[in-house]
């Protein structure tokens, strides 16, 4: 267990996702699928599509300034910027430096990426959680931004159903109130594994598409059942560690935030845990896997409907390729409402 001072705490949060949606009608006459099997095997009923002009940074700056707006500081007040997503506008720049160009932040501050899949916004968490006790920094922006639509392949009925697009950002604060915010966090990853779901290089040329889907260089492969089992066992082993680590019960947890990738996962990890149904955020139905995003794009949804108040213990826990997995357990606690 950490020392109880100082705490790191989520002071606010944003998300963004593009205008654009795409149906499981609308895909169904692009490949072949239909409404009802996409619903019933993954829960997913809709996802968000970026425009051709709109890449990850774009996405994350949006959501980054509603971030800073409700964590009511002034944006020159960020000290370090991270930026979680497997969609980077370019190798170099970085998505974060992107990101601090548009939104106009001090340059006398950090700003990078990191690639851990759609684990990423825990590992960003911890990051973090660890930079900001460590360092001279009060204030840090966490940013996670997937434009997976431009590495699907659209002619992948396999993959090409279950993924969106969309940005969820969190300002990530210090402060001396004893034991509040982000109580542990947990982390894994089992390279050995990593072809189990694997972005690569196209081997053919990426072929026109007439619905106006992005087309890119990179296409996202994945064996569905082996990544389904993995993830129901690592995300529940996760939970429990966390917990253990930080003698919290799953009787007094407030809610659950797991990643989005598939109802029938959630459901077994909730089953798993013995954790109730009306405990468990879930929203993919509206956005489908969002990558890195789908946990801060949920977590600001559930706080913005009511469902977290100061004093509430959250799970949040990832399960992604690499592979990668981690959990974060948070003591809800914002000064204003302190
Ligand atoms: O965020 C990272 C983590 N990603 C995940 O967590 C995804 C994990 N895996 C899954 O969510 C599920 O494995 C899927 C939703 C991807 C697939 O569900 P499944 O129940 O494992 O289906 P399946 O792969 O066993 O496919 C069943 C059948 C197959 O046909 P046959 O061989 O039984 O004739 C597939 O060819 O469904 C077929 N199929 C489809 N049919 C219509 C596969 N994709 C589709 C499709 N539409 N889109």
């Amino acid at each position: 267990m950490r020392s109880p001072t100082p705490s790191v705490f989520l002071l606010g949060l944003g998300a963004y996702v593009p205008e654009r949606r795409l149906t499981n009608d609308d895909l169904s006459q692009i490949v072949d699928t239909s409404d009802e099997w996409i619903r019933t095997r993954s829960g997913i009923a809709e996802r968000r599509i970026a425009s051709p002009e709109e890449n990850a940074s774009d996405m994350g700056t949006r959501a980054a300034e509603r971030a800073i707006a409700q964590a009511g500081i002034d944006k020159a007040d960020i000290d370090l910027v991270i930026v979680a997503t497997t969609t980077p506008d370019t190798p170099i720049p970085s998505t974060a430096c992107h990101i601090q160009r548009k939104l106009g932040l001090r340059t006398d501050i950090p700003a990078f990426d990191i690639t851990a899949a759609c684990s990423g916004f825990i590992y960003l968490l911890q990051i973090a959680n660890h930079m900001l006790r460590a360092g001279n920094y009060q204030h840090a922006l966490i940013i996670a931004a997937e434009k997976i639509s431009s590495i699907v392949d659209w002619q992948d009925r396999t993959t090409c159903v279950l993924f969106g697009d969309g940005a969820g950002a969190a300002v990530v604060s210090k402060c001396d109130t004893p034991y509040v915010g982000i109580l542990g966090n947990v982390l894994g990853a089992d390279g050995t594994k990593g072809d189990m779901l694997a972005c690569r290089l196209r081997t053919e040329p990426a072929p026109a598409n007439s619905a106006g889907l992005p087309v890119g260089t990179h296409t996202v492969s994945m064996n569905g059942k082996e990544v389904f089992k993995n993830a129901v066992r690592v995300m529940s082993q996760s939970c429990r560690s966390v917990l253990g680590k930080c003698g919290v019960s799953t009787d007094d947890l407030a809610l659950i935030i797991p990643h989005q990738a598939n109802f029938r996962i959630i459901d077994a990890i909730a089953e798993e845990l013995k954790i109730d149904k009306s405990k468990v955020m879930m929203n993919l139905e509206r956005y489908g896997n969002t990558s890195a995003a789908s946990i801060p794009i949920a977590l600001e949804q559930a706080f913005t409907e009511g469902r977290i108040k100061n004093g509430d213990k959250i799970l949040l826990v990832a399960f992604g390729g690499g592979l990668t997995w981690g959990a974060t357990l948070l003591h809800w606690y914002q000064p204003a409402q302190a």
